[in-house]
């Protein structure tokens, strides 16, 4: 083992690391690679401790299981690099309560529990940043935060998680199951074994919530955006799409209209010329629309220990020098934070007006699409195309009906009824076209 680096002591920011694993790492290394001396990494906290310590931390750096010696310390910065809500949730709170700014890329916590932490930074002059939360390196909350915030957004659209984009890329261009991409995914590491958050959309809408907060100046909680998920797509829905010269990506969008929040994530045709059907592999896509702006796109890695590290020490220099001009200043400590206080509620809604992919499994006999036809037309939907390839067994035959731009409320009804239908074998797949 290398020995231990001693350093100088110096007037740098003094930053607290709470979790020591794939980010939490990468951030240790960057902040003890660094040499502009504006932070200076104090503690390492995180559970069974003794297992973690590395030769390349400087030895004055404390290394603790103990959170309570975290938030009693001199550190002006805690780092919360644990996940999940508990404990993290206590930890963030106590570390603002104790008057320490926190950095964080917890995305779970922060969609529920933004506002209420984002007060209560404020009430004790400090700050709260998340720019990790959302598409790990790529820095859109930030440009939100600052660089878009002289614009008044609309929409924000993007692909958000990087493993239903493997998935599903992987599918396009090697036209291989559903399930052999999943495996392929989580042998690289790019999905856990229970990819159930992200797969069923539980990850994406999370980071949706989050966008809306930063760019639409709105409060969604997760659960109130309809997720859909993307077990049902396979290689021969890509066959499809590309005859319609799209492909299928995983899509957030959030639109805001009328004091209403049009918000979905799922499985989507997009033009395969696109930015989103160009987008492959873990790669992460944010799209902003302004009044005044128009659309902004960012596109980057969406995960990964270095490059959401960066976004986290990235957070941590704002932080810091936040705090070192408004102490050089009569400024009360926090005065720097780009965080609005209020944020608009509104209602939530999935009714979008777009044309529709609805791919059928059925057994084979006359009259099928007559009857599909007939239950379309009693609910004044218009059928756009039928597409059908040769070659299947009768016996579960797939076809396709492209419908004309109609209203999810209204598409509903009639899915439920052609759901029931005794030649169907399964529901069909339904995805919006977004042209
Ligand atoms: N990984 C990415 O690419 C990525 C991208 C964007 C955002 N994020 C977010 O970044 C955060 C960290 O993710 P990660 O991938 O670094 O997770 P990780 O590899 O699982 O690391 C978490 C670390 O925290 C420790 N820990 C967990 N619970 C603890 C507790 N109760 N007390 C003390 N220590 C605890 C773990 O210890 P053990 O070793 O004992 O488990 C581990 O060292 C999460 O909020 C995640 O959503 C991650």
């Amino acid at each position: 083992m290398n020995a231990p680096i001693s350093r100088a002591r110096t007037s740098a920011c003094r930053v607290a690391l709470v979790g020591f694993g794939t980010v939490g790492r990468s951030v240790a290394k960057i902040l003890c690679d660094s040499t502009n001396g504006r932070l200076r990494l104090t503690h390492i906290c995180n559970r069974n401790v003794e297992r973690k310590k590395q030769p390349w931390v400087p030895s004055d750096v404390i290394w603790t299981e103990d959170f309570q010696a975290v938030l009693n310390s001199d550190a002006e910065i805690v780092v919360e690099l644990i996940g999940g809500l508990h404990p993290a949730g206590d930890l963030v709170r106590g570390a603002l309560t104790a008057g320490k700014s926190v950095i964080t890329a917890n995305k779970q916590l922060i969609a529920r529990h933004s506002t209420d932490l984002l007060q209560l930074a404020s009430a004790n002059r400090c700050q709260l940043e998340f720019g990790a939360s959302v598409a790990g390196g790529v820095p859109v909350l930030p440009a939100l935060r600052t660089g878009l915030c002289g614009d008044r957004l609309h929409g924000i659209s993007g692909i958000l998680n990087g493993t239903c984009n493997y998935i599903l890329s992987r599918i396009e261009t090697a036209r291989i199951p559903f399930s052999e991409a999943l495996e392929e995914a989580q042998a690289r590491g790019y999905a856990e074994a229970d990819a159930s958050e992200d797969l069923d959309g539980g990850d994406a809408r999370a980071k949706l919530s989050i966008l809306a907060l930063a760019g639409l100046q709105t409060r969604v909680a997760p659960e109130a955006v309809r997720a859909r998920t993307i077990r049902g797509v396979d290689a021969l829905d890509f066959d499809y799409a590309a005859g319609l010269d799209c492909t299928i990506r995983q899509i957030s969008r959030a639109d805001l209209k009328e004091g209403t929040l049009f918000a979905d994530v799922g499985p989507s045709l997009v033009p395969a010329s696109s930015p989103f059907g160009r987008v492959q592999r873990n790669l992460n896509l944010v799209v902003t629309s302004g009044h005044y702006g128009g659309d902004m796109a960012f596109l980057g890695a969406g995960a990964g220990g270095d490059p959401t590290a960066v976004a986290v020490v990235s957070d941590l220099v704002f932080v810091a020098e936040s705090l070192s001009s408004s102490q050089s200043s009569s400024q009360p400590r926090g005065a720097h934070s780009h965080w609005p206080q209020q944020f608009l509620a509104p209602k939530v809604s999935c009714d979008f007006e777009t044309p529709w992919y609805l791919r059928f499994l059925v057994k084979d006999r006359p009259g099928i699409i007559a009857r599909l036809a007939e239950i379309l037309s009693a609910h004044e939907l218009n059928i756009d195309a039928v597409l059908q390839k040769p070659g299947f067994d009768k016996a579960a035959l797939p076809f396709v009906i492209t419908l004309e731009p109609c209203c999810d409320s209204q598409l509903h009804p009639a899915l439920e009824q052609m759901a029931a239908l005794d030649f169907a074998i399964k529901p069909c797949l339904c995805l919006p076209i977004l042209r």
